[in-house]
């Protein structure tokens, strides 16, 4: 019997229902991917009791905290809120509650852009799960917060403060990444609780100005553009996170997918639906993708004609790792956009459950008592830095999770 199947959006409710023929595959994968997470999370969670830091990756066999100053502070919480959803158990409502609540100072973060990763992944989910009314004034304030790196002449946030780029030419004074488009989703919310729509539209006029200037023809995506404050053109397109300035870092290209899909989905703009489809279709159809559909972390190493910047040292790495954080957070975003593609959408659905069913497998899945306590095995941070090369990170459990329960079967 084919069953019918549910997906439940993880932060913004919605609904997407179709006819496959994977359920059962995706049902028993599902489970398992849970059962290794509790029982995963039980260790990490005790760890960072004690060090009241946030675990974040893994480095010569031992687990990496961030503090709460680092980008992906959000990412601990949410995986929690993600793992309380799923097995309903008090005692990781309390875990995701008091890791939410530590959070809490960053609402008033502008040091950079990410207060959306941190915030929404955290506040976001436990609002949405909780309904608790003081997250609500948290999550605006962390909005308030975003909103003071915007620059109407730009027309974009400025995602990091002066950054030197990668070749040594240049100071970066208004760099602005792909990655960006992540953190609208705290200002939709804000406009949508407030019915102020400033927020909204702030967040409009940067998913404009980075489809003008981080989108090739070929919809694949730079990583970093530089702004001029006074004319708000580009000045440098580049690379720090990629192998080289032209090539395709593929977190960036699935950040782009996500942010634009979410984008859509808060503003009926068919603009940006039309992003998220061919930033999509270049993905998925790039003959450099692997066929279990986990990508290298950029499509272009080593390619002729791609060169790095002369600081850029993942020249060194003898082999090429793959990205599961990317392959997690693409099919998150392709489980969406399934719903919104017309005809497209099942062939997004079915490469979203073929990267699932590769996740789910030993070949990505951490065996219980390893992987320093984290869940997907092979993520890369930053190469460039021979930073978290082939190892877990947290962001790339959050989305696996976040993914699993987009496609849970209902009953
Ligand atoms: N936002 C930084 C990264 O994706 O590594």
């Amino acid at each position: 019997m084919i069953k019918k199947a549910c997906i439940t959006g993880a932060i913004t409710l919605f609904t997407i229902c179709s006819f496959g023929q994977n359920d059962n595959t995706l049902n028993e994968n599902r489970s398992n991917v849970f059962s290794t997470a509790v029982q995963q999370y039980n260790t990490l969670l005790d760890s960072a009791n004690v060090q009241m830091k946030y675990p974040r990756s893994s480095k010569n066999g031992y687990l990496t905290y961030v503090t709460i100053e680092e980008w992906t502070g959000g990412f601990w919480p949410g995986a929690l809120w993600y793992v309380y959803e799923f097995t309903q158990d008090p005692k990781w409502k309390d875990a995701a509650t008091k890791w939410t609540e530590s959070l809490e100072s960053n609402q008033f973060n502008t040091k950079h852009h990410d207060i959306g990763f941190m915030m929404y992944n955290s506040y976001g989910n436990a609002y949405r799960l909780t309904k608790n009314e003081k997250y609500k004034a948290i999550l605006v304030q962390s909005a308030k917060s975003l909103c003071k790196r915007y620059n109407d002449k730009v027309g974009a946030i400025k995602s990091w403060n002066d950054k030197p780029s990668l070749d040594g030419k240049d100071t970066m004074r208004y760099p602005v990444i792909i990655d960006n488009m992540m953190n609208l989703e705290l200002l939709f919310f804000a406009s949508k609780i407030t019915g102020d729509m400033t927020y909204k539209n702030i967040a409009i006029k940067h998913a404009e100005k980075t489809m003008q200037n981080h989108l090739r023809p070929d919809f694949s995506s730079y990583h970093v553009i530089n702004y001029d404050t006074i004319t708000g053109k580009a000045l440098q397109k580049e690379t720090n996170q990629g192998f080289a300035h032209n090539s395709t870092w593929t977190r960036g290209q699935a950040w782009g997918v996500y942010g634009f899909t979410m984008t859509y989905r808060e503003t009926g703009d068919k603009r940006f639906l039309n992003t998220a489809i061919k930033m999509a279709d270049f993905f998925i159809n790039n003959k450099n993708l692997s066929s279990d559909k986990i990508p290298n972390w950029d499509f272009n190493v080593n390619q002729v004609g791609y060169n790095p910047p002369v600081t850029a040292q993942a020249i060194n790495l003898t082999y090429i790792p793959k990205d599961a954080s990317a392959a997690a957070i693409l099919a998150s975003a392709l489980l969406e956009l399934s719903n919104y593609a017309g005809n497209k959408g099942a062939k997004y659905k079915d490469i979203a459950n073929q990267i699932l069913i590769s996740l789910s497998s030993k070949d990505y899945l951490a065996t219980p008592g390893t992987n320093n306590g984290f869940v997907l095995m092979h993520c890369t941070g930053n190469a460039n830095r021979l930073s978290e090369v082939d190892k877990p990170i947290m962001y790339g459990d959050y989305y696996f999770l976040e993914a699993l329960l987009r496609e849970k079967v209902s009953k």
